[in-house]
């Protein structure tokens, strides 16, 4: 029988309990799914790729999951990796345009690959990488919007 892979890509720095969540639901409904982070995405990213690898393959415990890095296109990235299926989550519908821009990019680019965009759990709708870090950087708690390994290792780079 064929493997249904599933591609969910994006910066990762850091992973936050809303991108965990959505690695769970898609891990039920996908064969396999591979958590792909973008290199060079950022400028100055908070967390270089290797400790970006190194938190999630140690939050995430889930079997088929795997956590991979690639650069330059995603469908090309997705095609190489024999995956039918790209998931990104949408978070409110001012996420929708720019996802739907992309989504549909992708299509034209590579018709056999389709996007599935995949709803977080409330609780984590308004989370974001970005406000993660800021709201870190100027002292704020983040507990319980990442994994409390996520919150040491920010507390550790904020000490540095
Ligand atoms: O974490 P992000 O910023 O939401 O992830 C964005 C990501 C990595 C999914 C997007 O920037 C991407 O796919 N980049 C790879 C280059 C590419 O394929 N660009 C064309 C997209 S239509």
């Amino acid at each position: 029988m064929k493997l249904r892979r599933a591609v969910y890509p994006g910066a990762f720095d850091p992973i936050t309990n809303g991108h965990i969540d959505i690695i769970e639901r898609s891990a039920k409904i996908f064969d396999e799914v591979i958590v792909a982070i973008l290199l060079n995405i950022e400028k100055r990213p908070m967390f270089s790729v290797d400790e970006r690898i190194d938190m999630i393959r140690a939050v995430l415990k889930l079997g088929n999951v795997r956590v991979d890095t690639f650069e330059g296109l995603l469908v090309h990235y997705a095609v190489a990796q024999q995956a039918e299926v790209i998931v990104r989550g949408i978070r409110a519908v001012s996420d929708y345009e720019y996802e739907l821009q992309m989504a549909l990019m992708n299509r034209r680019l590579e018709p056999r690959l389709e996007t599935v965009f995949m709803m977080r759990a409330e609780g984590y709708s308004y989370l974001s990488s970005r406000l993660i870090k800021e709201v870190h950087t100027l002292g704020g708690s983040v507990k319980g919007l990442v994994p409390d390994l996520v919150e040491e290792r920010m507390r550790a780079k904020h000490k540095a």
